[in-house]
């Protein structure tokens, strides 16, 4: 038990630098690629205050040019900036100012205060004046809560920006419940055996956002290190944010266009894999069919069907027998090296050689599951 609150306490220290508010145009821009995904589906955001979260504030506005079967929204009390942050409507509701986590339930936006559209004022007015709109929880809303796992056990999609601290706990999680997800996390985490092997089985896959060029978000007036101010708010930019989904994204589908010729002193191999070395995905020789080891970026434009993935020499990669079967040392934790000067992390890959069974499975989906931006 005491293990339990020391865990909880923990989390909770941890969450505090974790308040990275996502901005409208960065939701819009992604989300607008997966419409089709979400006709008639129960949508929860779960690390989202509605009242601060431009996640909910998308999904409510949107409801209806969605075709949403329902929209869950949990926040986490122990949020340092409770209601105090975006300030998306008055939260001087009794149950706002005790600043308890509770959750909001839509079902259904219309036109209630007969403005002639529906917008926000139409969230507010139902927020207000409809009752089991907005609930107290019992817990204090950590996803990993009992209440909460209930409503991700109701939901279709998980979309939010989850605490990137607690990242893995919440793939896992999302993977446990098998829901779908479109999620903002770090490209680092690309790295985690988690992720890794998500990406490996084609469960995960980079979204349409331009990968690693980052993200600009909000952050609390008490966080010393931000990027610009606007309207008196402070902006952070987070260089290495993108977006982590298992829905249909077009470019995961088209094989990448390969013009190089390999040649053993362009591709030269590592000191300590059996593998050659490119340095730029763009660089993948189109006539070699041994191991290669190509940088982490390569997973954003990753198409399963003209590629393999073998492992990664970095964390991902190291329990598996696949990576210890190229390895040419006994060290599991070898970064790979050429002529004993180390070389970034690198995700080991061959090319596919011919249609398998799995190809012709992953190609009969295609139809369905990739052609979907309009
Ligand atoms: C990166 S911020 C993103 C907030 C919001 N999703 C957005 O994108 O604007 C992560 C949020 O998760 C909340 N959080 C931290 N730990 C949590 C937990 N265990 N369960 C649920 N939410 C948590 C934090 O308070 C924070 O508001």
């Amino acid at each position: 038990m005491a293990k339990t609150i020391n865990q909880r306490l923990h989390n909770a220290k941890k969450a505090r630098n974790d308040e990275f508010y996502t901005q409208l145009n960065d939701i819009q821009l992604e989300i607008s690629h997966y419409k089709k995904e979400f006709k008639n589906k129960i949508v929860l955001c779960n690390c989202d205050d509605p009242y601060e979260s431009n996640f909910f504030k998308y999904f409510a506005l949107n409801f209806n040019a969605l075709g949403l079967k329902r929209l869950i929204a949990t926040c986490y009390d122990p949020s340092p900036i409770a209601c105090v942050q975006l300030d998306l409507f008055d939260s001087s509701t009794p149950e706002l100012k005790e600043k308890r986590a509770f959750k909001i339930e839509i079902e259904e936006i219309t036109d209630i205060n007969g403005d002639g559209s529906i917008d926000l004022a139409d969230v507010e007015f139902l927020i207000r004046n409809k009752k089991n709109v907005l609930t107290l929880l019992n817990s204090n809303g950590d996803f990993q809560s009992k209440e909460c796992k209930e409503l991700l056990k109701q939901a279709d999609i998980v979309v939010t920006n989850p605490p990137f601290s607690l990242f893995k706990e919440f793939i896992s999680l999302i993977r446990e419940y098998n829901k779908k997800f479109l999620i903002i996390g770090n490209t680092n985490a690309l790295k985690y055996k988690e992720c890794f092997e998500m990406f490996m089985r084609n469960e995960m896959r980079t979204g349409y956002t331009h990968f690693n060029t980052g993200m600009f978000f909000q952050v609390p007036e008490h966080y010393e290190k931000f990027h610009h101010l606007e309207n008196g708010k402070k902006i952070a930019r987070v260089s290495t944010s993108c977006w982590f989904t298992n829905l249909p994204v077009k470019k995961h589908n088209e094989d990448i266009v390969l013009f190089k010729s390999y040649t053993p002193e362009l591709y030269p191999k590592y000191d300590n894999y059996d593998a050659i070395n490119v340095n730029i995905y763009t660089d993948i020789p189109n006539d070699y069919d041994g191991i290669m080891g190509v940088p982490i970026t390569f997973l954003d434009k990753y198409n399963p069907k003209q590629f393999d993935i073998i492992g990664c020499s970095d964390r991902g990669g190291d329990n598996r027998p696949q990576v210890n079967a190229i390895r040419l040392t006994e060290k599991p934790e070898d970064s790979p090296k050429i002529n004993g000067k180390k070389i970034y992390t690198r995700v080991f890959i061959r090319r596919r050689q011919q249609q398998t069974s799995e190809d012709a499975n992953i190609a009969a989906d295609s139809g369905t599951q990739y052609g979907v931006d309009e």
